[in-house]
């Protein structure tokens, strides 16, 4: 809180009307140098806005600021134009009604800078719409042409206006701009062929011969140089380091194709600048007689081109004069001078007169065609008192515009004032301020004032001069307090008075005039004969400037000073039906120097500017005012009765709060709207408790402003996962959906398959059987007889049935053709031998069954014979089989038995022939030896040592087997016997040598 009262302290008081001590213009100077230290060049009284020069370009007008003030409570925001200007155009939005800034200060004080701010800031704030846009652009763009046309260099100012310029800005119910309207007011056509050391012409000249390419300045006769004219050299300064023409004349260029000139305009404008330099090149000579010739006739010859008239009636124009005697016309010679002063004359009424056109064409372009009902701001920039070195006409001028303005301020000022007090009811003191009604008088009155004296004497027949006008001034206001002449100076102020001058005081100051040309620039006479040159010129502006009837209206024209003071009047007029708004500039040094402060000249200003009364009026009564709402609004966290929300009435409100605060009685006093607050102590010490509140209430709006950031962040979040969910949710259940309503068509066909399945093939069954068929031979890849043997075969489909039938066919066919390949040649014998068994022992002979499964063995069948002549054979039995041993045959056919044995078993090697002996198994796993000998007789019998010899001679008889078995004729020949081993007497037959132990089978 107390940083926030020194920094209060360190920039002063941001409105005049907190200074403690009010009346002290010290503490006034102070206050402002302070702020104007630090680039704070705006302080308000009350809503006056006092504005000083900063010479520099500071950072408080950019498009951020204007967002800034726009919309904002006038005392909320530091005090700025912008906070004038959005005061000025809200009030309008809601009260619709219609506003003015005045804008005031000498010259070079930043009137109209400050009025081209305004003009930005509603150009950049207020709505627009896209065709509104080019109304805002004219808007802007009208600036920079009048400024060309209108402005110049003065020793004051680098870009003087040399004209008053009153703005209109129109907006339709919305607060769109929609258009606008200028109004100027005398502009300094003196300047056009003189100015003073130091000061140049207006603009435009120089940016034409500056900027315009080669081609323009060749068509218009110009060469770019500026010290070849009579007309601009005068001042000896036609090139400044501070302006740059080439670039304002690329502006000027661009602005006139956006309001609306055509190129025809823009030659013409461009001649008529071109021809005033001519003009002012036109040198003239004495002829012999004594008069004025043109000396050289180049010039004359370009201005007869530019502006489209008949080179040697203008040649006789500018040296003659044509005066009327009686009905006749009689052209008469002028001398040298005189031909000088009408070359002059035309100069000046051909440039005056364009630039009224100029502004008459602007207007044009900004005018609003539409005839809605509109409420308008309008921008006062007119020129500021100005006291030269010599104060001439155009001063006198300027000056009484200025104490008009100021009257306004005043009237207006108090008016407001004493309104306001006796609207809320609150008794009203009257302050004594010095009204310069007076001086006002003193140069308006009729009959009495200074230009009715002026008007008179330009009137009058005969004689009339300057220095007859000055004795007309003594004779009629003499005894004015505010006039002084040298002859009614007193001694001391005699000194400083010419013969030739007057003396006003003004409000502002005193301003010494000097008379010389007052009479001639208030009659500012044309001669007619130029006049109807330029009637007749073919150049289209020139034309409408100069109208054909102005040379049949034989009454005398109005005189500057007298149309001057009127179209102030009608000013004053639209001004007092409006709201107002003051800026008051400041010139902060005669310098222009950035930063510094010039007590004195800024003391003189305060003074003369009225600031010290005006202030004076505003503390008067109540040093500040506010409507209930707002001082509600914004105080209201003070007292807990109306925090956060009072409902009832807005007083009462009020009421409680400042019971709350601890007003004192004196200190306040409650209006009908508006609270007043007498001292500003009382202000600081509750905007005090603001500031201290403010913390308490930021940290708690900051709490909950985190809070809020939390909760909608978590809200969002909160939301986007529902949305998230959702949208899952809902993608879950169109898969589903489309999955399902997949399968429910798949069903369908599905049973439309099956009931259709009996039909031909069709689109109903297709899919149905295709898919039967296709499961059917899935099923039956796994299902396949695995052998010849596997008689099982997959049940088909009925479709399939044809299908299966010949798919199974040719299964078996397979296996059997696989069976077969597989099959080798010992297995085929084998099988055929099975088949043999087959056909031979099925269902005949028991154990045949049995003995399917068992293979035929080759190598169970072995058979042995002696090399000798025996017929014995021995059919050897495999091992496996112990209980028998082997067959021992004698055979009388031992080759055929052998061989057809041999066939049989279909083996070549089955038959062994031995030498000697062979071994021959017994049974039970016995082995015995036979033993084959020669002898005389054949026979077989068991040696001692237990061997069955077998003696070769004729033919074998087995005695024992003759004995024992016996032997048939009709076994074939061949008999058989065969060791028998019984278990239980092993061995009996080696043993005992008994052929008994061989049985004998035929074969
Ligand atoms: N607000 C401002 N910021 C910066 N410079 C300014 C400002 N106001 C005025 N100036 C300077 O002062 C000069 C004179 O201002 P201007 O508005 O033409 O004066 P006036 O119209 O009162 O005669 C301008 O050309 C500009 O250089
Ligand atoms: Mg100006």
């Amino acid at each position: 809180m107390e940083g926030a009262l020194i920094a209060r302290d360190r920039v002063g008081v941001q409105d005049f009307v907190l200074l403690d001590s009010h009346t002290s213009e010290t503490a006034f100077l102070n206050n402002l140098r302070k702020r104007y230290q630090e680039n704070l060049i705006y302080t308000y009284i009350g809503t006056l806005l006092v504005s000083v020069n900063p010479y520099k370009e500071l950072d408080i007008y950019t498009v951020t600021q204007m967002q800034l003030y726009r919309g904002v409570n006038f005392f909320e925001l530091p005090p700025h134009l912008y906070a004038i200007a959005d005061n000025a155009y809200r009030v309008m939005c809601s009260e619709y009604n219609n506003h003015f800034i005045l804008i005031s200060g000498e010259s070079g004080a930043g009137k109209t800078e400050a009025s081209k701010k305004i003009l930005q800031y509603y150009a950049v704030t207020c709505p627009t719409t896209e065709q509104l846009q080019i109304v805002r652009d004219r808007l802007l763009l009208s600036n920079p042409v009048l400024e060309a046309f209108g402005n110049a260099k003065t020793l004051r100012n680098d870009n003087s206006s040399r004209f008053g310029k009153y703005m209109d800005i129109q907006f339709d119910f919305k607060g769109a701009p929609v258009g606008g309207h200028i109004l100027s007011y005398l502009i300094e056509k003196s300047r056009v062929v003189h100015q003073n050391h130091g000061e140049r012409n207006f603009h435009i000249f120089y940016q034409l011969l500056e900027g315009g390419d080669k081609d323009l300045l060749c068509w218009l006769g110009l060469e770019r140089n500026p010290q070849k004219y009579a007309y601009l050299v005068q001042g000896r300064c036609a090139k400044v380091f501070s302006i740059n023409d080439k670039n304002d004349w690329k502006i000027v260029r661009k602005a006139f194709s956006i309001i609306d000139f055509t190129e025809k305009d823009i030659e013409h404008l461009f001649g008529i600048v071109a021809s005033v330099l001519h003009l002012g090149n036109i040198q003239f000579e004495e002829d012999s007689n004594g008069h004025a010739i043109i000396r050289d006739g180049t010039q004359i010859k370009w201005i007869s081109k530019l502006l489209g008239v008949h080179l040697s009636i203008l040649q006789e124009s500018l040296t003659h004069r044509k005066i009327e005697a009686r009905s006749e016309e009689v052209l008469s010679p002028l001398n040298v001078d005189l031909a000088f002063y009408a070359r002059d004359a035309v100069a000046k009424a051909i440039y005056g007169r364009t630039f009224t056109w100029l502004v008459n064409k602007i207007n044009g372009s900004l005018a609003n065609k539409d005839s809605t009902r509109k409420t308008v701001i309008g921008l006062l920039d007119i020129y500021g008192f100005e006291v030269l070195d010599t104060n001439s006409f155009e001063q006198f001028c300027i000056n009484y515009c200025n104490e008009k303005l100021q009257q306004l301020l005043i009237e207006m000022t108090l008016k407001a004032e004493q309104e306001e007090y006796e609207l809320e009811g609150i008794e009203w003191e009257p302050i004594p301020y010095f009204n310069n009604k007076i001086i006002c008088d003193l140069v308006e009155q009729k009959h009495k004032g200074i230009i009715s004296i002026l008007d008179e004497e330009c009137l009058r027949p005969g004689e009339a001069t300057d220095l007859s006008f000055l004795e007309k001034l003594e004779e009629k206001v003499g005894d004015h307090a505010h006039f002084v002449t040298r002859k009614l100076a007193d001694q001391k102020t005699r000194k400083s008075i010419d013969w030739v001058d007057f003396r006003l005081l003004h409000y502002a100051g005193e301003v010494t005039y000097c008379a010389v040309g007052f009479l001639e620039k208030n009659n500012d006479l044309l001669y007619r004969n130029l006049k109807e040159v330029l009637c007749n010129s073919k150049n289209g502006i020139i034309r409408e400037c100069f109208l054909l009837s102005e040379l049949d209206n034989r009454r005398r024209p109005e005189t500057v000073a007298t149309q001057f003071k009127n179209s102030l009047m009608s000013l004053i007029e639209i001004l007092m039906s409006k709201e107002p708004s003051y800026v008051r500039c400041i010139k902060p040094n005669e310098n222009k120097e950035p930063g510094k402060f010039d007590d004195y000249l800024i003391r003189h200003q305060v003074k003369y500017l009225g600031l010290m009364e005006h202030l004076r009026v505003r503390r008067a009564g109540f040093a500040y005012r506010r409507k209930y709402e707002l001082f509600l609004q914004r105080y209201k966290s003070l007292c807990p009765a109306t925090w956060p929300h009072w409902h009832g009435p807005a007083a009462e409100g009020v009421e409680r709060l400042i019971k709350h605060i601890g007003y004192k009685p004196e200190e306040y006093k409650l209006g009908r709207t508006k609270i007043f607050i007498r001292f500003p102590k009382t202000l600081f010490a509750t905007e005090d408790a603001f500031e201290f509140r403010k913390h308490l209430l930021v940290s708690r709006l900051q709490a909950k402003y985190k809070g809020c950031l939390g909760k909608r962040e978590y809200q969002k979040k909160r939301e986007a996962a529902i949305k998230l969910e959702a949208c899952w949710r809902g993608a879950l259940a169109r898969k589903e959906a489309k999955k399902r309503t997949w399968a429910v068509q798949i069903i369908r066909k599905f049973i439309n398959g099956f009931i259709n399945r009996k039909k031909p093939l069709c689109p109903e069954n297709i899919e149905f059987v295709k898919l039967v068929q296709y499961k059917y031979f899935m099923k039956l890849r796994d299902h396949v007889p695995k052998n010849v043997l596997d008689k099982s075969w997959l049940q088909p489909p009925s479709i399939l049935e044809e299908t299966s039938e010949m798919l199974q066919k040719i299964c078996i066919r397979n296996l059997v053709r696989k069976y077969c390949r597989g099959v080798t040649a010992e297995r085929k014998v084998q099988l055929q031998q099975k088949v043999v068994a087959s056909a031979v022992f099925r269902g005949k002979k028991e154990g045949y069954l049995q003995s399917i499964n068992q293979p035929f063995m080759d190598t169970r069948l072995s058979i042995s014979t002696s090399n000798l002549s025996d017929g014995i054979v021995v059919i050897h039995v495999p091992e496996d089989n112990k209980q028998k041993g082997d067959a021992i045959l004698q055979c009388e056919h031992i080759f055929e038995t052998v061989t057809k044995l041999c066939m049989l078993a279909n083996k070549q090697n089955l038959v062994k022939v031995v030498q000697g002996s062979l071994q021959f198994r017994i049974g039970s796993g016995k082995e015995g030896t036979m033993v084959f000998t020669v002898g005389q007789e054949p026979q077989v019998f068991k040696a001692k040592n237990g061997q069955l010899t077998v003696v070769s001679g004729g033919k074998a008889v087995l005695s024992a087997q003759q004995k024992e078995g016996g032997m048939r004729e009709d076994d074939g020949g061949l008999c058989c016997f065969q060791p028998t081993v019984q278990q239980k007497q092993p061995n009996l037959f080696p043993q005992t040598g008994h052929l008994k132990d061989y049985q004998l089978y035929s074969i």
